[in-house]
């Protein structure tokens, strides 16, 4: 392993992100939803009121990141990654829900506590006067995921550090440097296990126009076995990645990075250009091969899994990078707009030839984002669990529905809540007596109040087994984990 100097030599700096961005929306924002405004910096623990019969063998903590602080001291960030993040831990216990929820205690959320108001760049907008960020790590904000690695909580954003957080109190131990020479370096929200347990994970590290891909491995336990910083051709922008039992696998999308004043402001998609598959060979973690595919762009991916010489994995891709700049933003195109479908991707399967390099692409027409499979057969073909939009008769466009889709067999199965109701990241759960759960939050949009809603897995159509509603509207997020009793 490269000690610091190298290793910041080989990446380039280590220098602070050029952050900058557009002003904020003050309050004039077209949300009237409380969950995007002024939160409480704590919910405390309360019984969630549950509809039809929680099965009492299903007994853990679902946890969820998200974006909540987005306003203070008058200022409203316009876009969603700019919010501090919040941990919102479910707990199934007893056939009964349980809710709480705690801020990440980040430097950026302490300093800006002290000062009692946002003194620092956001990602896609900003507060008037902004302080300098010294490094990755001055204005982290810890939200987009939070995940389980080793018997360790982490709550992750994607250009720095992870935050550890105690699983029981959700209190915030700290940031974590998994060893000196890797402090505030960009580590994604999307980490994945392998077979023998060990964590794989990317950082998506852009500076002075050359991307670098970090490549982390670490134990079981969490702690860094390797890493490796690899030379991208084009700055495009990564979000997470896919895995296979013998390849890290990137897509190095089409918007590109152009060193400007902002940070998403900077970010071009060039339809014109290109998108890179890059296979890392998780042996030496040297390129194996780089695809070149036609320009998209994408945040997240299924389950890699390989078919005789070909590599097999899903992307939620989309046709155009809209979705990062407006979607996620909170003006009146944004995603999060009562009355607005969340997302626009669709569903591909890719599968290389990995003696050829020859690839072919195979279209779902199903528009589904937030996929997340069973991570116990992690490399194995499966139904692939999300929301969106299906393809079925009388299925409204301009309406989310659970969805779940087999990538190979084509078959697909979603249930609707109606228009009212905004779903976020399904999770496949599993219960004490094998029973296999798809586990999620929602919002009832008119009501403000939030939700847990419980599926047996592959029986979607059926409806829920149950769901669990509190009396308020807790805020929207991103990403989560269940971690089983
Ligand atoms: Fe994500």
């Amino acid at each position: 392993m490269p000690n610091r100097r190298q290793f910041i030599q080989q990446i380039g700096a280590a220098s602070a992100l050029g952050l900058g961005a557009k002003a904020g929306l003050g309050l004039a924002s077209t949300h009237s939803d409380k969950a995007f405004h002024q939160v409480p910096k704590q919910f405390p623990r309360t019984r969630l009121r549950v509809d039809g019969k929680w099965p009492s063998d299903l007994v853990g903590n679902l946890y969820r990141n998200s974006p909540a602080m987005l306003e203070r001291n008058g200022f409203q960030h316009s876009h969603l990654f700019d919010g501090d993040g919040m941990i919102q831990r479910f707990t199934l216990e007893g056939g009964q829900v349980f809710h709480q929820a705690q801020m990440v205690a980040t430097h950026k959320y302490l300093a800006e506590e002290d000062a009692g108001r946002f003194l620092y760049r956001g990602l896609g907008s900003s507060p008037p006067n902004p302080r300098p960020s010294r490094n990755n790590d001055t204005a982290n904000p810890a939200n987009i995921s939070v995940r389980k690695m080793g018997n360790k909580l982490f709550a992750l954003w994607e250009a720095g550090s992870a935050y550890e957080i105690d699983p029981d109190t959700l209190a915030t131990y700290g940031r974590v440097d998994w060893n000196d020479d890797l402090k505030h370096l960009p580590f994604s929200a999307h980490p994945l296990r392998d077979e023998n347990g060990d964590w794989w994970n990317i950082g998506s590290w852009i500076y002075g126009g050359q991307a670098r891909t970090i490549i982390y491995q670490l134990d079981a336990k969490a702690n860094l076995k390797r890493v490796k910083a690899i030379p991208m051709q084009q700055a495009g922008y990564m979000h997470a990645f896919a895995l296979s039992p013998r390849f890290v696998i990137l897509v190095n999308t089409a918007n590109i990075y152009r060193a400007g004043e902002n940070y998403f402001d900077s970010f071009h998609y060039d339809s014109k250009g290109k998108s890179e598959i890059v296979l890392v060979d998780k042996n030496d973690l040297s390129v194996f091969k780089t695809i070149d595919i036609p320009a998209n762009f994408v945040f997240h991916f299924g389950n890699a899994f390989e078919l005789g010489d070909e590599l097999c994995f899903s992307m939620a891709e989309y046709k155009n990078a809209d979705i990062m700049n407006q979607g996620l933003g909170l003006g009146p195109q944004s995603a999060f707009a009562k009355d607005a479908t969340q997302y626009n991707s669709e569903l591909n399967l890719y599968r290389i030839n990995l003696k050829s390099g020859q690839w072919r692409k195979e279209h779902s027409q199903l528009s589904l984002e937030f996929p997340n499979i069973k991570e116990s057969q992690a490399f194995s073909a499966q139904a692939i669990i999300g929301m969106g939009r299906p393809v079925a008769p009388g299925a409204k466009a301009d309406q989310d529905y659970l969805l779940s889709y087999h990538p190979l067999t084509g078959e697909q199965e979603h249930y609707d809540f109606g228009e009212n109701i905004t779903i976020e990241e399904p999770l496949y759960v599993r219960g004490g007596n094998d029973q296999e759960y798809v586990l999620h939050t929602l919002a009832d949009r008119d009501k403000q109040q939030t939700g847990l809603a419980l599926f047996k897995a592959g029986e979607l159509a059926a409806g829920p087994v149950a769901t669990a509603w509190a009396n308020e509207q807790f805020p929207f997020g991103f990403h989560g984990c269940f971690v089983g009793a």
